[in-house]
């Protein structure tokens, strides 16, 4: 089936699904939900969110040159999900869905404590890429409660929230063993 070009990105999917954390320049926290993100280098450690010109994150990102990525799981998926509602540009969306946040090790910005996984990210550059902006981030700092011996997340613990599109969502389900030659 030939499917209509500008619906590509919903066959890429799922996509893990991240809450983002910034300050603006009075020190007012902001939190939001992406889902084009993804690593870009293992060493240095960089990763990438994708975000829109008009959204608050993009405007505190320049503003005051940080950012959290927080992993979503499921016992605060609802919650992160609803940080997407627009607020004015000031609003702290974590007090108004009732999460929780708490000062990070190396970023202004702060982590969402509900969040299993935190990446501290210091912005590096920005892309215009279209409708959407890359933005890179060096990774400063990482924090995982639900790791095994060798780092992996466990996620019988961890229970990632996945973005199909729209408002489709997926668990992660079964883990599987493939051979790497
Ligand atoms: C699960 C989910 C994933 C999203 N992913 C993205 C994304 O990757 N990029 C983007 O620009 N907007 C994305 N959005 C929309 C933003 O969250 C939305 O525009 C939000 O209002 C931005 O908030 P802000 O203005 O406080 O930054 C997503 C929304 C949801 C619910």
């Amino acid at each position: 089936m030939e499917i209509p070009i500008n619906h590509w990105y919903k066959l890429f999917s799922p996509r893990v699904v991240i809450l983002v954390t910034t300050i603006d320049d009075e020190g007012r926290i902001n939190a939001a939900p992406y889902s084009f993100c993804g690593p870009l280098s293992i060493n240095p450690p960089m990763l990438y969110i994708s975000a829109r010109s008009s959204q608050d994150t993009y405007k505190n990102i320049k503003k005051t040159g940080d950012f959290v990525v927080n992993v979503v799981s499921e016992d605060f998926a609802q919650k992160a999900v609803s940080c997407e509602k627009k607020y004015p540009y000031g609003v702290n969306e974590l007090e108004k869905v009732g999460l929780h946040w708490e000062d990070s090790k190396k970023v202004k910005s702060p982590k969402v404590t509900e969040a299993k996984i935190h990446f501290e990210c210091e912005f590096v550059k920005e892309v215009e890429t279209g409708d959407h902006i890359l933005i890179i981030g060096e990774i400063v700092a990482v924090d995982a409660d639900v790791v095994k011996e060798n780092y992996s997340p466990d996620f019988t613990k961890l229970k990632t929230i996945l973005q199909s599109s729209g408002e489709d969502f997926f668990l992660v389900g079964k883990e599987i063993k493939l051979k790497r030659e």
